[in-house]
């Protein structure tokens, strides 16, 4: 439905008008198709999971405690659930307790119920460029305006972010947050080094800033490594957001938000208000998968599938891309963020991309503007034989591109990289 089709369109409220579905989701009917190679969605790969093991735990959940599995809970979430999500945020080398912590609906809602805590219409959120596509929803509902600051290897250029940060005190523009996704970023698939934590808290100090820490992946490394998390370094400063989602099911819906105490009450307000309290059933299973199965070997078998496809991926990558396209090497996590030549725009790509059966995102897609010349790949979902064959695929398509660009406009390419308004946008090469 083309908006100024709507019949409904005067009736909505303004920060709605503008509202349009994402790439992703645009994209979702086609991809289903079993013919394309999607590396599309960012789907964890559930069938890794021992089903019998989640069956006996609801089936016994439901037999012994039925009454109260169904029933309403505490706007908060369960105290025992609770207690659990900290001890996972330990076991990654989060300080934590349960007290702090608000049970959500993913980390989706987590990050919903933070930016309208803190942001009115205008005000400046400073965000990975790229970024997580729900984060960017999330915070244009609020009518914040994200401003990108770029990445390279080592994860956002916290020296930019200082640009950044004078360039908002020059328009008289207040930042309310910092968005961050430090482990394993969607989409980059880099992670931010410890020396630039480091100054991104002492910014934080010096500059009276509030950090939104966003860590769905931190436990998918496929050396099994840690880092240091902002919210270890300034606690006061730390919102934290967590989910279950990639570490055992995202179908359950089980996140959370760790924050200081004066936050976390005004997060539980909000959140009953939106909701009333999140699910028992899913917080009672996810309860009784941590008190009774060995997640943590189930997190280990995750890393391996997901190291073996990445894998797979990056050296398809090495092997099928024409030289001037350039990619980033995840070492845990989803994602590989690539770069094409000057002159191809990898929106108007898209429906070449599906009539050679392979599917992606365009970079346009986890930018505020931007992004034209860069893409995601996930590598989460398919088997490694079909990564290879989309991989050949694609860069079936790119040599062909290329080739284009070439014949057209020679060596000079048509338009000037970016979109002017974020000239340094994206990742340097690391590969390719
Ligand atoms: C960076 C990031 N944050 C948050 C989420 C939200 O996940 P969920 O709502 O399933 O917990 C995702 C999901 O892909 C993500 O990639």
């Amino acid at each position: 439905v083309r908006l100024d089709t709507d019949p409904y369109l005067e009736r909505y409220a303004t920060r709605v008008r503008g509202m349009r579905a994402s790439e992703i989701r645009a994209l979702f009917a086609v991809v289903a198709r079993p013919e394309i190679v999607s590396f599309a969605g960012g789907a964890p790969y559930t069938a890794a999971l021992d089903f019998t093991a989640v069956g006996d735990v609801v089936t016994r959940l439901i037999r012994d405690h039925g009454a109260e599995a169904l029933q309403y809970g505490g706007g908060q979430g369960r105290a025992q659930l609770r207690e659990q999500l900290a001890e996972i945020m330990r076991y990654e080398g989060v300080p934590s307790h349960a007290d702090e912590l608000v049970v959500t609906i993913g980390g989706q809602q987590a990050i919903e119920l933070v930016a309208s805590c803190f942001l009115d219409p205008g005000d400046v959120v400073l965000a990975e460029g790229p970024t997580y596509v729900g984060g960017l929803g999330a915070l244009s509902r609020q009518e914040a305006e994200v401003r990108h600051v770029p990445m390279d290897a080592d994860g956002m250029q916290v020296e930019l972010l200082e640009d950044r940060l004078a360039e908002a005190a020059a328009d008289g523009r207040r930042v309310k947050l910092v968005y961050t996704i430090p482990n394993h970023q969607n989409p980059a698939g880099v992670s931010l080094s410890v020396p630039r934590r480091r100054r991104l808290a002492e910014l934080a100090e010096q500059h009276d800033l509030l950090i939104l820490e966003d860590n769905p992946y931190g436990l998918l490394d496929f050396d099994g490594r840690t880092w240091p998390s902002l919210k270890e370094m300034v606690p006061d400063r730390v919102v934290y957001v967590g989910t279950v989602s990639k570490t055992f099911a995202p179908g359950a819906r089980v996140g959370w938000v760790a924050a200081p105490t004066p936050i976390r009450d005004k997060l539980i307000l909000l959140s009953e208000a939106a909701i009333l309290c999140p699910p028992t059933l899913s917080q009672m299973i996810v309860e009784s998968w941590l008190a009774t199965q060995p997640w943590q070997d189930q997190v280990k078998r995750f890393c391996e599938v997901y190291e073996e496809r990445a894998e797979a991926m990056l050296t398809a990558l090495a092997t099928e891309m024409p030289p001037g396209v350039e990619w980033t090497r995840p070492q845990g996590g989803f994602y590989v963020w690539l770069t094409v030549p000057d002159g191809i725009d990898t929106g108007d790509l898209l429906a070449k991309a599906l009539q050679h059966r392979v599917a992606y995102v365009p970079g346009r897609g986890f930018y505020a503007g931007g992004g034209r010349e860069q893409l995601r790949l996930s590598y989460s979902f398919p088997p490694p034989e079909r990564i290879r064959e989309g991989v050949a695929r694609l860069g079936e398509l790119l040599h062909q591109e290329v080739e284009l660009v070439r014949a057209v406009y020679g060596n000079r390419p048509p338009v000037p990289r970016g979109d002017g308004r974020h000239a340094d946008d994206g990742i340097p090469s690391q590969g390719g």
